[in-house]
C-alpha cells in the first residue's frame, strides 16, 4: 500500500467541493460531540425531514425493518439521561488502541480520533481497574443526553432478519442506511447529530426500553441525539486514508491507478 502523504484531506476536499455538493455534504457531516443550544428547539418539520431521510434509506429485500421513537420530551430526555452507562472495559481497551495522542499523531496514522474528544477517565486505562476511585468518571449517559433536545432511537425487529442473513448482517448494513441518510441530512438542515451506541448495549438498552414502553421483540440499534451547536463549530480535526490506500484495482493488493490522483481531475 501507498503510504506517502497525499494532499491533504482539506485540500482534496477544497478541489472536489468547488464542483460536488454532494461529496461536499458527505465531507462535511460530523459528530456533534459539542454542547447543544439549549434554547434553541428542532421545528418538527425539520425533523419530520430527517425522518423522510430514514424512510428513502435502502434495506436489503426493501424489508424496512426499522422503527424511530422520537424522543423530544423534556422529562423523558431527563429519565433516560439519569440512567448510568459505565462503559465496558472491552469498549475502553478497543477505543483506547484508536486513539491519537495529538494532531500530528492522527494525520499520520489516518484512522481513529484524538483522544482528547473523549472524557478523561476514558483515556487512562487507570481508571478500567475495577478498584479505581475514577470508574464513576466512566458514566457517560447524563451528560450526553441531557444536552440534545430531541433524541431518536431506531429499533429492529429481532424477530425477523433480511431473507438467508446469518446473525442479520445484511439488516444490519440496512440500519447503516438509514443512520447515514439522517446523519447527511441534519448535517445539511444545520443540525449537529450525536450516535450513541451506549443504546445498544445491555443494561441500558433494558432501561431505556422500559422508559420508552418498547415491546420485547424490537431491538435498539442505536440512538443518535440532535441539536443546533451552541457555540460555531471549532471542528476537531477528522482523518481519513487517502483513496490509494484502500482502493485496489482488478485484484487484491494490485494497485495500476491513483484514485487520488483522479480525485482531482476535472469531470469530462
Ligand atoms: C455504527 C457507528 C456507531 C457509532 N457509535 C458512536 C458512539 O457510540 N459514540 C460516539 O461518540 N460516536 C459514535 N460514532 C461516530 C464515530 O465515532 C465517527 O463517525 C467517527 O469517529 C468519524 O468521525 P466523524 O463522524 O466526525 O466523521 C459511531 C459511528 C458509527 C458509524
Amino acid at each position: 500500500m501507498k503510504t506517502e502523504s497525499n494532499p491533504t484531506v482539506n485540500d482534496q476536499a477544497a478541489i472536489v467541493d468547488a464542483y460536488d455538493p454532494l461529496l461536499a455534504l458527505i465531507r462535511k457531516r460530523h459528530s456533534s460531540r459539542g454542547e447543544f443550544n439549549p434554547d434553541r428547539s428542532i421545528s418538527k418539520p425539520i425533523l419530520a425531514r430527517i425522518l423522510e431521510a430514514a424512510r428513502w434509506a435502502p434495506t436489503p429485500n426493501n424489508m424496512q425493518n426499522f422503527q424511530i421513537v422520537v424522543v423530544d420530551d423534556p422529562k423523558t430526555l431527563t429519565l433516560i439521561g439519569a440512567l448510568s452507562a459505565e462503559m465496558s472495559e472491552a469498549y475502553l481497551k478497543e477505543n483506547y488502541a484508536l486513539l491519537s495522542a495529538s494532531e500530528a499523531e492522527l494525520r499520520v496514522r489516518k484512522i481513529g480520533t484524538l483522544a482528547g474528544i473523549y472524557p478523561r477517565a476514558w483515556v487512562d486505562p487507570e481508571a478500567w481497574n475495577p478498584t479505581s476511585d475514577y470508574r464513576s468518571q466512566l458514566t457517560y449517559l447524563g451528560k450526553t443526553l441531557l444536552q440534545p433536545k430531541v433524541l431518536f432511537v431506531v429499533l429492529y425487529d429481532s424477530s425477523s432478519r433480511a431473507p438467508g442473513s446469518e446473525g442479520d448482517t445484511l439488516g444490519f448494513m440496512g440500519l447503516g442506511c438509514v443512520m447515514e441518510n439522517m446523519w447527511l441530512t441534519a448535517e445539511s438542515l444545520g443540525l449537529g447529530m450525536h450516535i450513541l451506541t451506549v443504546f445498544a448495549d445491555s443494561p441500558v438498552e433494558a432501561e431505556v426500553r422500559r422508559v420508552l414502553k418498547i415491546e420485547p421483540q424490537m431491538k435498539i440499534a442505536f440512538a443518535c441525539g440532535l441539536g443546533y451547536p451552541a457555540y460555531p463549530t471549532v471542528e476537531d480535526l477528522r482523518v481519513r486514508r487517502d483513496l490509494d490506500d484502500f482502493v485496489h484495482d482488478n485484484a487484491f493488493r494490485q494497485q495500476n491507478v491513483s484514485w487520488s490522483l483522479e480525485l482531482n481531475k476535472s469531470l469530462e
